[in-house]
């Protein structure tokens, strides 16, 4: 089972300049709250309490404010300073120590998602004990992203980052799960034209070993990214839309860790006091008024 995660929310957000002059992007509102949520959701839905978040040198105090040490989730978060963005891979080499001798997953600090199955498909990913595995999503434009093309048993039989030509519509989501051998892996690439180490080198390593495995998020569920401004609005129009109507939060890091039993009403009433009088705390009272 894996039970470590990496949360990579660095970089420097230039492309959300002036918004990221002050502030970590990571920490810029998608609706009615900070982005960094959304990831960190999806790690404690999987069930994984040991998080290493990686931030952008300089910021770390920011993060700190908002999400201490994780002690108020019943999980365990640590902080590491990334001090230039020098690719995806990084991650394992920062994470090195962090990791150890254990399995992890890793979600980019910028992706969104959200479905029916999600819960099911992140359970059955964590059950991973050698090589790797994607999770690959349907897209309009995906000369954006990472691409897989697939064969007609779902075999992934190549990868392309960013293909300028068409090879695929399946883009490869921003959380992936890797064995420990991701560690030996990440050291040993080398930085593309573009000058980082890529993630689809990465992943072509475990796919040549026949180590590469997917799973999909069906047209059911959605992953948005958040790497521009029209995407910031685009995914806080979503999450707004679904909170108002049915009046469930995404993403509430509190009630995940309720209902996974890792905290109880005294956290809650104490999480209450220190967001203060806002709707999330409205939310919270709710939760434990039940
Ligand atoms: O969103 C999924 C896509 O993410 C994948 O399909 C691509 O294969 C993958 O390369 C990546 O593409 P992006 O162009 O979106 O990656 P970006 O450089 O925007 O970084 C994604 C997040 O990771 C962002 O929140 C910043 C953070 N980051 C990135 C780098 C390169 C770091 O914290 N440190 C880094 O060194």
């Amino acid at each position: 089972m894996i039970k470590k995660g990496i949360i990579l929310a660095g970089g420097m957000g230039t492309r959300m300049s002036p918004l990221t002059k002050a502030v970590n992007k990571h920490l810029l509102p998608i609706y009615d709250k900070p982005l960094i949520f959304y990831p960190l959701s999806i790690l404690m839905l999987a069930k994984i309490r040991e998080i290493l978040i990686i931030v952008n040198k300089g910021q770390l105090n920011q993060y700190k404010k908002i999400i201490p040490n994780g002690d108020n989730l019943g999980i365990k978060i640590t902080f590491k300073e990334q001090k230039k963005p020098v690719g995806l891979p990084d991650a394992f080499i920062l994470g090195e120590k962090f990791i150890g001798k254990s399995n992890t997953a890793l979600i980019l600090g910028d992706n969104f998602f959200y479905g029916q199955n999600l819960t099911k498909i992140l359970n059955q990913c964590c059950k991973l004990t050698s090589g790797a595995k994607v999770l690959l999503h349907k897209v309009s434009k995906p000369e954006l992203y990472g691409v897989a093309k697939v064969n007609s048993k779902n075999k992934i039989i190549s990868i392309k980052e960013k293909p300028k030509k068409y090879i695929s519509d399946l883009a490869i989501t921003g959380l992936y799960f890797f064995d420990n051998k991701v560690i030996k892996y990440s050291k040993s690439l080398k930085p593309s034209k573009r000058g980082e180490i890529e993630i689809t080198d990465l992943l072509n390593k475990y796919k040549s070993k026949k180590k590469l495995t997917a799973d999909y998020i069906g047209r059911g569920g959605a992953w948005l990214d958040t790497g521009s401004i029209e995407d910031f609005y685009k995914t806080s129009t979503f999450v707004s839309a679904i909170e108002n109507r049915q009046g469930f939060k995404i993403a509430c890091l509190e009630e995940i860790s309720l209902l996974n039993n890792w905290i109880n009403k005294k956290h809650i009433l104490k999480a209450i006091k220190f967001y203060g009088n806002c709707s999330y705390s409205n939310y919270l009272k709710k939760l434990i008024s039940k």
